[in-house]
C-alpha cells in the first residue's frame, strides 16, 4: 500500500469512528428509523466522505442488512437492541465499523461481541491464522452464555470493494489463511441468544450492481444511471428516484446485473449484538483505523 492509500484508510477510519459515536446518539426509543438513518448518512456527506454502503440499522433478531426504506414508518422501541453498521470511504478506501445500542437491558450480550472483537484485535499480527481469531471470538461469546453467529464473518477490504478474501470467522475453526503485513480487513463478531445462524428474510432494501450489461427497460436503465457513481458499492432502494423502482430492480436482478441483500436474521424473538472495526496489519500488530 502506498502512503496515500494508507492516509486515506486512516482518515476514512477517523470519520467513521466519529460519526458512529455521534450517530449512536440518534438511536432512542421513540425516534424514527428514517430520520435517524438520514441524519447519520448526511453526517458522512457533510464530512466530505462517501458511504461505502447504506447505513445498516438492524434490530433484535435481525443481524444485518436492514436499513430504512423511503417511506419507513418504524420507530425504535424501549427494549430494542439496535445494530448500526457504517461504511465510509474516501476515494474508495473503506472504513467499516459497527456498534450495538442497547435500548433495553442486554448489557452482557453487547459485551460479548465487543469482547470478542477486542480479543481478536489484540491477537492480530503477521503469521496468525484466521482460525485463531475465530476461536478467540467464539470463546469470548460462549463464555458469556451466547452463541456466535456462524454464518456471518469479517472480511477483507480493497479499494471500492467491501468483501474480499479472507473471511474472518466468528467461530472455532482450524487454521485457514495466515495474516500478512499490509492486509486490510474488518472483524465483526455477532453474539446471539438464538441458534447462532442467520437466514434471509423477504425484506430487501440493499442492492449492489454486479455486472455492466445493457438493459432495455427504461426504468431499469434509469437506475443504472443513478447508481453508476457507486462504482459497484452497495446502494439503498431508498436512494433511488423515479417510479416503478421495484419492477426495475426485479428486471435487473433477473438479468443478473444487480443482486439484493435480504435482511439476515436469527430465529424470531432472539437478540443479536454486533461489534466491528477495520484494521491494517503492521509488522508487529495492527492499526485499528476505526478506533
Ligand atoms: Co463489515
Amino acid at each position: 500500500m502506498d502512503d496515500e492509500g494508507m492516509e486515506r484508510y486512516l482518515e476514512a477510519g477517523r470519520i467513521a469512528s466519529r460519526i458512529l459515536t455521534k450517530g449512536a446518539g440518534e438511536i432512542r426509543a421513540g425516534a424514527s428509523y428514517l430520520g435517524a438513518v438520514e441524519r447519520i448518512e448526511e453526517m458522512v456527506k457533510a464530512d466530505g466522505a462517501g458511504l461505502a454502503f447504506p447505513l445498516n440499522v438492524s434490530i433484535n433478531e435481525d443481524a444485518a442488512h436492514d436499513t430504512a426504506s423511503a417511506k419507513d414508518d418504524r420507530v425504535f422501541s424501549r427494549g430494542d437492541l439496535v445494530k448500526l453498521d457504517l461504511g465510509v470511504h474516501l476515494d474508495g478506501y473503506i472504513a467499516d465499523t459497527a456498534t450495538t445500542i442497547d435500548l433495553g437491558d442486554h448489557h452482557l450480550l453487547v459485551e460479548a461481541s465487543r469482547r470478542g472483537l477486542d480479543q481478536a484485535i489484540s491477537m492480530v499480527r503477521p503469521g496468525v491464522s484466521i482460525g485463531e481469531l475465530g476461536t478467540a471470538i467464539h470463546h469470548e461469546i460462549e463464555a458469556r452464555g451466547f452463541k456466535p453467529v456462524a454464518n456471518l464473518t469479517g472480511h477483507g477490504l480493497d479499494r471500492y470493494m467491501i468483501h474480499t478474501p479472507p473471511n474472518i470467522p466468528n467461530v472455532r475453526v482450524q487454521g485457514g489463511a495466515v495474516l500478512e503485513e499490509g492486509m486490510v480487513f474488518a472483524i465483526e463478531p455477532f453474539a446471539s441468544t438464538g441458534c447462532g445462524r442467520v437466514t434471509e428474510k423477504h425484506r430487501t432494501e440493499i442492492y449492489q450492481q454486479l455486472a455492466i450489461h445493457p438493459v432495455r427497460l427504461p426504468s431499469a436503465r434509469h437506475i443504472l444511471e443513478e447508481i453508476r457513481p457507486r462504482k459497484g458499492m452497495p446502494f439503498s432502494k431508498r436512494w433511488l428516484s423515479g417510479n416503478k423502482i421495484d419492477l426495475a430492480l426485479a428486471a435487473l436482478i433477473r438479468a443478473q446485473v444487480v443482486r439484493g441483500y435480504p435482511v439476515l436474521s436469527d430465529v424470531p424473538g432472539s437478540l443479536v449484538s454486533q461489534a466491528e472495526h477495520t484494521l491494517i496489519v503492521t509488522s508487529d500488530g495492527c492499526i485499528v483505523t476505526t478506533a
